[in-house]
């Protein structure tokens, strides 16, 4: 594939952009509310999604600018790349197509894909007919009982989206079948939920695109003692306790898993961006299939807002480029997250990995190290929680945090008293951080000094499709960015060397020679005999 040569700093739009931060010091976003035109101008919908963004220390001029800076940047071509399914993925040659996963619409489907969405939606099927024998108690285990626990052994991708999505779907949520999720390979957690589960009834997901990840293989192996133990089977793996989603069903076979027991999805689809395949069977199980398939309609959606919407009413475009203002010209270095809703109390961490292993990158696409900041620090914690925590330093602390604020309008599984305590709090918090309060009166430690930038989104419901539509937007918001600062969002080789390292202290034939004196230190005080402590 051609190489990606933008060069952000050198662009004309990042100099435009140097000199209007230079000025921004002097502007209340307090005045710039004062404009009757700016509500409508600033705010977007998407389905049942909405986006004021008006509380942005922003000003038209800056929007402008930024807007030139995406348009001068090669965002547009290689949307279009992605989409068609080019290999945008360069160091791993690799397309990245979970925009396919979900694409019914002709208009997102192009005709070199059509192959590839046969080949989906025979998957797609699967998950319908496993999902629902599972939920209609036709999926039974060795001694003939239908199935009340299922368990998602993953981790990263394979675990956070289908935690994120089953958590904040609660409302749909079948009545006799519980979803549990183990991703870490802390004993502790896998050893607590099995002793609460009866073997004869629980069925194991083992999700893992690779099927080589140690934390995933040794819970499943634990598991599958736990069922040879408890239900006297010879090769648990092969038994109707297990299932097996991956993109690597060689590796899957090779551990004793049959093939028929195996969900499949594709290498071009990044972990991070699987929940849209096999991998949300756990998904597909606990809510049922047509609402997962509605999960699927609402990214859709969004997919075709990101597509053909100008780049001036593109919701995720103009989220990703308020956060390039804030990281590169006005030297912020996180993004919080908070959720004023509690089923989506995962969304913050999914986002860690959705925007930090996509964005965390300190080489262009033509290998160049960068001279700017690319993807912040993302962090969050639902609200009013939140408030009580962090809340202090985001008033009054020295950083500049921007807020993405996020709530939703009819909330059936709250009661009004409650809701509308937890929406006004969201309001106030966001009003509070943009005006804060100067009053010369009162003691230097009562000033508040506001001008703090947040994105209020409201969902209609917390409905599948609007949850969809609400996770695409985040990814296309990471893949501009990503377009942007000119990386490649699609690969993580940072978390190789680690996992690399962690293998060879695991080694049988360990060389302590070659590990520096503070490992060996730790390695020793670790390891000493129990008895000589
Ligand atoms: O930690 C790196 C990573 O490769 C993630 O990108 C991925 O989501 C996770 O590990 C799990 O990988 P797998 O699904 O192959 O087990």
């Amino acid at each position: 594939m051609t190489l990606n040569n933008f060069n952000f700093t050198k662009s004309n739009g990042y100099s435009a952009l140097q000199i209007l931060a230079e000025g921004i010091g002097e502007v209340r976003i307090s005045d710039l509310l004062t404009d009757p035109e700016r509500i409508d101008k600033y705010t977007l919908s998407c389905l049942g999604v909405t986006l004021d963004y008006s509380k942005n220390l922003v000003t038209n001029e800056v929007l402008d600018g930024l807007l030139a800076l995406a348009e001068e940047s090669l965002l547009v071509a290689t949307r279009e790349k992605m989409f068609r399914g080019e290999a945008i993925n360069s160091s791993e040659q690799r397309p990245v197509l979970h925009t396919a996963l979900r694409a019914k619409r002709q208009s997102l489907i192009d005709d070199n894909l059509s192959e590839l969405a046969a080949n989906i939606a025979e998957q797609r099927a699967r998950v319908q007919v496993v999902s629902e024998k599972i939920r209609n108690g036709q999926w039974l285990g060795s001694t003939g009982k239908p199935i009340t626990d299922v368990i998602n052994l993953g981790i990263g991708g394979s675990d956070l989206g289908p935690k994120l999505v089953c958590e904040a779907l609660k409302s749909f949520h079948h009545e006799d079948i519980r979803c549990h999720f183990v991703s870490n390979v802390d004993g502790e957690v896998i050893h607590s939920c099995l002793a609460t589960l009866n073997p004869e009834t629980t069925l194991i997901i083992i999700s893992s695109k690779t099927f080589t990840t140690q934390e995933t293989l040794l819970n499943a192996t634990t598991a599958a003692n736990w069922l040879r133990e408890h239900l006297d089977l010879d090769n648990p793996f092969a038994s109707r306790h297990f299932i097996g989603v991956t993109a690597s069903p060689q590796n899957a076979i090779k551990l004793g898993l049959p093939e028929s027991q195996l969900l499949k999805f594709w290498d071009w689809v990044g972990g991070r961006y699987s929940l849209w395949s096999s991998i949300g069977l756990s998904i597909a199980i606990s809510v049922g299939y047509d609402n997962f398939e509605a999960l699927l309609e609402g990214a859709e959606a969004m997919d075709d807002h990101f597509r053909h919407k100008p780049l001036s009413e593109n919701m995720p475009v103009i989220l990703a480029l308020l956060g390039i203002w804030y990281s590169n010209f006005l030297d912020g270095e996180s993004q919080a997250v908070i959720p004023y809703c509690e089923r989506l109390c995962h969304f913050p961490f999914y986002l860690q990995q959705l925007d930090m292993e996509s964005n965390g990158k300190g080489v262009t696409l033509d290998g160049r190290s960068v001279d700017y900041s690319t993807g912040p620090v993302i962090w969050g914690l639902t609200g009013t929680n939140g408030q009580h925590s962090f809340f202090q330093l985001l008033h009054q602390g020295t950083h500049l945090i921007p807020v993405d604020f996020i709530g939703v309008i009819n909330d059936e599984m709250s009661s009004p008293d409650h809701h509308r305590v937890l929406l006004a709090n969201m309001l106030a918090q966001s009003a509070a951080l943009m005006a804060g309060k100067q009053d010369v009166e009162l003691p230097a430690y009562q000033f508040y000094p506001g001008n703090r930038p947040s994105n209020v989104m409201l969902l209609d419901q917390l409905t599948p499709q609007n949850l969809g539509a609400l996770i695409a937007l985040y990814e296309h918001k990471v893949f501009v960015q990503g377009c942007i600062w000119n990386v490649n969002s699609f690969d993580q080789w940072g978390v190789e060397l680690g996992k690399v390292l962690a293998s060879g202290l695991l080694s049988e034939s360990r060389d302590d020679s070659y590990l520096d004196l503070s490992t060996r230190a730790l390695l020793a005080k670790i390891e000493q005999p129990k008895d000589s402590g």
